[in-house]
């Protein structure tokens, strides 16, 4: 699904934007988790499945948790889990082009 020439740049652009996005979603909320809203619609268009653009969030959220190892805590993964959803919600929530234009 990431294009084939180019690709890692590409990939680490949009871990990083990521992460901030969800720092800044968790946290302050000044405006990168925007990002998260306007992504759903161009992936859209890059022809990326919703569901799998919701799975990019939990697979970070995997990541960090084989990293912590024994230091995840339950409160950690409480809030991972509500974030997850939150920004599931976010996602889904939002129309898909052709139906905003219908
Ligand atoms: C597995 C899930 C995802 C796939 C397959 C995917 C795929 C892509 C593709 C194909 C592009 C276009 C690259 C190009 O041709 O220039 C792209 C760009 C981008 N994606 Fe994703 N994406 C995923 C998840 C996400 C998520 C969750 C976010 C952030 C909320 C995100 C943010 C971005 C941004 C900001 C760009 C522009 C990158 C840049 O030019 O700096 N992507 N993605």
């Amino acid at each position: 699904m990431f294009r084939t020439e180019g690709s890692e740049p590409v990939k680490g652009s949009m871990l990083s934007l990521t992460i901030e996005a969800i720092l800044d979603f968790a946290g302050e909320r000044r405006g990168h988790f925007r990002l998260i809203e306007s992504e759903v619609f161009s992936h859209d268009a890059y022809g990326t499945p919703r569901e799998l653009f919701v799975a990019f969030f939990a697979v970070i959220a995997d990541c960090l948790r084989d990293i912590l190892g024994e230091h995840w805590s339950a409160e950690i993964d409480a809030a991972w889990h509500k974030l997850l959803r939150d920004i599931e919600a976010i996602v889904l929530q939002q129309k898909h082009l052709v139906d905003a234009k219908a």
